[in-house]
């Protein structure tokens, strides 16, 4: 699996932890970023990792996806986790891995997403809404911002006293959990070609049975029959 970060990479730190320790089917072995300083570069590094960086801003769209589809291909790659991404993936490259694109969104979509939609803006905006309920999605990627079909969501409560910082550390928490679990649960699928019983047991499993305020990651595991 590929992950592409443009951030501080707790997400990508997550699904290291998960699937490069243990035999789980899937494994991280390339990171990109269309940043330099992203703090995910430093942890793919940290892990042995292959890191690149790939520019976007003011460079032509069709250089990018071209750069992008070869790194991928020569890293043999089949599946791409996007984790605090913040450029929109070119079409080639969502052409070539469609349904094995996921990304991860810190609120239950397809509320408070879209271009220009992300980091504290997403909290703020949650809480301004007077929600009673945020959450993280777990969704395929097409060629728009956080358009794709949804795969996963885990709520959690909004405070009375919240502010987007104490939401999104709550938030988080859970994306942590949830991201690995259902990536895990595609990477199955995939092998199996079962996309479709997946999707469901993960609906059923988030849908159905929700420990507030967050899911231990035991929990979400036997939730989902993962330790079958
Ligand atoms: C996460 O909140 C994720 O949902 C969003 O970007 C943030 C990335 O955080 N897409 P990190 O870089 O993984 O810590």
């Amino acid at each position: 699996m590929a992950v592409f970060a443009s951030g501080g990479g707790s997400n990508l730190q997550a699904l290291i932890d998960q699937f490069n320790h243990a035999q789980r089917g899937v494994r991280v072995t390339l990171v990109l970023s269309d940043r330099e300083d992203a703090g995910a570069l430093r942890r793919a590094r940290a892990a042995q990792i292959d890191a690149s960086v790939i520019t976007v801003a003011g460079r032509p769209p069709d250089y990018v996806a071209r750069e992008t589809l070869a790194a991928l291909e020569s890293g043999d790659v089949d599946l791409i986790a996007l984790a605090g991404y913040l450029r929109l993936v070119p079409p080639a490259v969502v052409g070539r891995y469609r349904g094995r694109i996921v990304n991860i969104h810190p609120a239950l979509l397809p509320a408070f997403g879209g271009k220009g939609m992300y980091g504290m803006r997403v909290h703020e905006a949650v809480l301004a809404s007077g929600s009673t309920v945020s959450g993280a999605t777990v969704h395929h990627v097409d060629e728009q911002y956080d358009d794709g079909r949804i795969i996963a969501q885990w709520p959690v409560p909004v405070l009375t006293d919240d502010t987007p910082a104490g939401l999104a550390a709550r938030v988080l928490e859970v994306e942590h959990i949830l991201y690995p679990a259902a990536i895990e649960i595609l990477a199955r699928a995939l092998v199996n070609e079962e996309t479709a019983v997946a999707r469901d047991r993960v609906a059923a499993a988030c849908f159905l049975k929700v420990p507030q305020p967050a899911p231990t990651e035991a929990e979400l595991r036997e939730a989902l029959g993962l330790n079958d």
